[in-house]
Formats: structure tokens, C-alpha cells, sequence
């Protein structure tokens, strides 16, 4: 009534047929059984999201990405009780970009986003007509949300069923947009793909059949300046990329969206029990059918985004990532008792009686703090710009996620970055032993009461320590 542009999310309970095959499992979704609708949030115009929690626990909704105040970016402490509604109201103003929503409750927000919760965020500046991209939403510009999950013999959703899931879930399901091996008739032309890896801690390495080329055209938070011409595109948990791809002349023809995973991800860990089966093998996502071209086609820009350079840097600070299970091994028996302990402890309260996991154990560190919603680590001005070098002192690779900013990375162990990493971002992979520089300008603020996270994006190291709070004031 008031011409504010909004929306409604309901996050309720639900069943969902993963498959062909598989019987419904409960899960939980944002306005059907599982993940939420894609929004368009125009950048500069006011907007108004209304989100309600069917659920009989309390819940957030944190928009991934989004250049929002810390009272709207639905962090740990904005907590909607069950039965309760939240409504946010703000306006966007940062490039056109693929963001994304998921739940962000302390010590929960693996459990919460692997029972379904996850959708699309997608910041819209005309940037897409402007260029000629692709522009049929779900016809040839598709997202793509690639999640793993783990089932039990009656098709269910399991959570850590194993203590040592807490080095990250994985499944032995691949979902693309909730669904497990989907086939996209695609018509012969540019198609785009909204890649986003949605899972709670298991790597990608994207490739097309017959390793075919394909283009990225943006990162987490907006264009490149130019496409990039790649065979492989290594996407870490809660990073985002698209990717055009040429069907042009393929009409009839049959390609697979893969990962191959054996080519890099066995190498990013030392532990063992940290990479599985599937991240040392070669597995398809999505199965892509070419059907007659559709008019008007997309095309493939030369030139996609000036990219502004960032002001001069006003202060640096420095985050180490530590994990404590390197030192399971040794003196590790009294720990490996005390995570049992917690683990038959997890409430299972989750979808059918998941398992809530085992949250908020101080296992993982970043300045060798875990995670405490009382402490605020530091503060930072309002409109500076800082260098944030986070290094990696740990036995496996992680990735590092800062609420309310998109940052430019701007050396990885003292390189440049690679081309297709030049641009706007809001999660980086920082291989062990690695480090990696950062800069970013702050111009949404945060308060005690609101403040923003920096974190893990493997969810089940964020939720046992390994993420911080700061003001932006
Ligand atoms: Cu995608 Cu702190 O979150
Ligand atoms: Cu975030
Ligand atoms: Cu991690």
C-alpha cells in the first residue's frame, strides 16, 4: 500500500522428494519443502522482507552478501522466536550481483541450512539487459545451488552422524536446487549458471564434459571486468560465480556441469579423515540437454564492469585461523571422549529428528578465540578501509566469510590473485599455510547489540568457534 516493494518468506517444516527413487524426507524450507524463492532486490529502491518461523525453534535469516546494517543482516542475535515474524526494511546499493539467504542462529546454522534452508538473492541494476546476457530466468539463466547430503535407509536427512563430521558434513548426494541429478533443457545458445556452493563444507571444482570452456563473468558480488576463459573453477562453501556457457550449434546435444574434484582436493588438507571418497573422484552435478534456440539469445560481453578502485587503506589487522583437531591425534583421547559426550548430547530436533549436530564447542579458533556473543572483538570506523590479512595455521583449507562488506582480494601469499578471483567477493578459500590480503571499506554500521561476523564458511567450524563479531561505528 505504501509502494515498498516487498516480499514474504515462511519457513515452515515440510517433505521433499530428493529423487525419482527416494521416498520424501522432512525438511525444512522458506515457502515450500525445501531452499526459498529466488528474490530480485533492485539495487536503490526501498524494500521490505517479511520473514515468519513456522519452526518450533528459533531461527534466523541472514542475507549473504548484502551491504545491509547490522540490525537488518539477521546475524546471531536476530533471533526470530518461533511462531514470530521479522521484518526487515532497507534499501540496496551495491553492483548487481547472485547473492543469497540462509539461517545464521549460534552454533545451529549447519543444521539449520542443510534441513533446506538456503535461497537466492539476486541484486538487480540493469547490468544484465545493459551487457546482452542471457535473460529467460530458469531457461538460459539458471541457477545452480549444489548441495551434499547424507541419507539413512529410509531416505532421510542425517546431520554428523559421526563425530568427526564436525571437520565438515559431507554427503554422498549431490542436490542441484534441491533436487538430486536434475537434467535443464537448455536452448541452443549462452546459458548462464549462477553457481553457488551451497553446502555445508564440501569443495567443488566445476568443469563441463569434454572439458569444454566456459566463461566466468562475476564473482560473490558482482562482474568481473572482463569473462574469463576457464576449464576448471574451484568454488569453496558459500562462494558464488557465473559462468556463461556457449551452446550455441548444440542443439540435440547432451553435457554434464561436474566436479573434478581429484585434481585439487585431496591436496588442500593433510588430515585424512578430511576428504572423502567423492573429493578424490570425478562426479556429475547436472545434466544439461540442448533444445532449439529461443529468441532473443544472450550473448557473451567483451567488456562486463569498470571496477572502482578502493580508497587508500587507513589500517590493517590480522586474523590467524586455527583448528584444534591437528592435535587430535596425539594427546586427543580425553578430547575425542569429550566430543562424543557432546555429540549423544545434540538435541535432535531437527527435521524428522535430525541431529542438531554439536555446536558451539571451542574446536576451531581465529586468533585463537572461539566464538563467544558476548564478547565483540574489535570495532571499526564507519567509511574507513582496511587490509584484513588472514592467515591459515591450520592442517586444512578454510574459508573466510566478512558480513556487511564486499572486499577485493589483493594478494594470496604475496601474488596477485588469479584473474577470475579479481573481482568483488565476500568469501575467500585460504589453503593451509596460506595467506591472504583483504581490503574492504565499511559503510554499513553495526552496533553492539548488531554486530557483523567475520567467520568459517565450513558452517560446522563457524558454529564450533571459528567466527568473530565487530562494530562498525
Ligand atoms: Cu553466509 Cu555469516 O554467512
Ligand atoms: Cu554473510
Ligand atoms: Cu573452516
Amino acid at each position: 500500500a505504501d509502494g515498498v516493494r516487498e516480499y514474504r518468506l515462511a519457513i515452515a517444516a515440510g517433505q521433499a522428494q530428493l529423487s525419482a527413487g527416494l521416498a520424501p524426507t522432512p525438511t525444512w524450507g522458506y515457502r515450500g519443502a525445501i531452499l526459498g524463492p529466488s528474490l530480485r532486490i533492485p539495487r536503490g529502491e526501498p524494500i521490505r522482507i517479511l520473514v515468519h518461523n513456522g519452526l518450533d525453534q528459533s531461527t534466523t535469516t541472514h542475507w549473504h552478501g548484502a551491504h545491509v546494517p547490522g540490525d537488518m543482516d539477521g546475524g546471531p542475535q536476530s533471533l526470530i522466536a518461533p511462531g514470530r515474524t521479522w521484518h526487515y526494511h532497507y534499501t540496496i546499493d551495491q553492483p548487481e550481483a547472485t547473492l543469497w539467504y540462509h539461517p545464521h542462529p549460534n552454533g545451529r546454522t549447519g543444521p539449520h541450512v542443510y534441513a533446506g534452508l538456503a535461497g537466492l538473492y539476486l541484486v538487480q541494476d540493469g547490468s544484465a539487459e545493459r551487457l546482452g546476457l542471457p535473460r529467460h530466468y530458469g531457461i538460459d539463466d539458471v541457477p545452480v545451488i549444489v548441495q551434499d547430503r547424507l541419507l539413512d535407509a529410509h531416505d532421510r536427512l542425517v546431520y554428523m552422524p559421526q563425530v568427526m563430521d564436525v571437520m565438515g558434513m559431507k554427503g554422498n548426494r549431490f542436490l542441484v536446487n534441491g533436487r538430486e541429478s536434475p537434467v535443464l533443457e537448455a536452448p541452443a545458445g549462452w546459458l548462464r549458471l549462477r553457481l553457488l556452493n551451497g553446502s555445508n563444507a564440501r569443495l567443488y571444482n566445476f568443469a563441463l564434459s569434454g572439458d569444454r570452456t566456459f566463461y566466468q563473468i562475476a564473482t560473490d558480488a558482482g562482474f568481473l571486468e572482463a569473462p574469463v576463459a576457464l576449464q576448471r573453477l574451484l568454488l569453496a562453501p558459500a562462494e558464488r560465480a557465473e559462468i556463461l556457457v556457449d551452446l550455441r550449434h548444440l542443439d540435440g546435444k547432451r553435457l554434464w556441469l561436474r566436479s573434478d574434484s581429484a585434481a585439487v582436493v585431496p591436496s588442500l588438507s593433510t588430515m585424512p579423515m578430511d576428504s572423502d571418497a567423492y573429493d578424490r573422484s570425478v562426479f556429475d552435478l547436472l545434466e544439461i540437454r540442448v533444445g532449439p534456440a529461443r529468441a532473443p539469445g544472450g550473448r557473451l560481453p567483451e567488456h562486463l564492469a569498470t571496477l572502482a578502485n578502493l580508497p587508500e587503506i587507513q589500517r590493517e589487522r590480522h586474523f590467524s585461523l586455527q583448528g584444534m583437531m591437528g592435535g587430535m591425534g596425539g594427546g586427543g583421547m580425553a578430547g575425542m571422549a569429550a566430543l562424543r559426550k557432546a555429540a549423544a548430547k545434540a538435541p535432535r530436533n531437527g527435521p524428522g529428528g535430525m541431529s542438531m549436530g554439536i555446536g558451539n564447542l571451542p574446536l576451531f579458533t581465529i586468533n585463537h578465540l572461539a566464538m563467544d556473543m558476548r564478547r565483540i572483538d574489535f570495532s571499526t570506523t564507519l567509511g574507513s578501509t582496511e587490509l584484513w590479512e588472514v592467515v591459515n595455521r591450520a592442517h586444512m583449507a578454510h574459508t573466510f566469510h566478512v558480513h556487511g562488506v564486499s572486499f577485493r582480494i589483493q594478494s594470496r601469499d604475496g601474488r596477485e590473485p588469479p584473474p577470475w578471483e579479481r573481482g568483488w567477493k565476500d568469501v575467500v578459500l585460504i589453503r593451509r599455510g596460506e595467506s591472504v590480503r583483504l581490503a574492504m571499506t565499511f559503510t554499513q554500521p553495526a552496533s553492539k547489540a548488531f554486530p557483523f561476523m567475520y567467520h568459517c564458511h565450513m558452517l560446522e567450524h563457524e558454529d564450533n568457534g571459528m567466527m568473530g563479531q565487530f562494530t562498525v561505528v
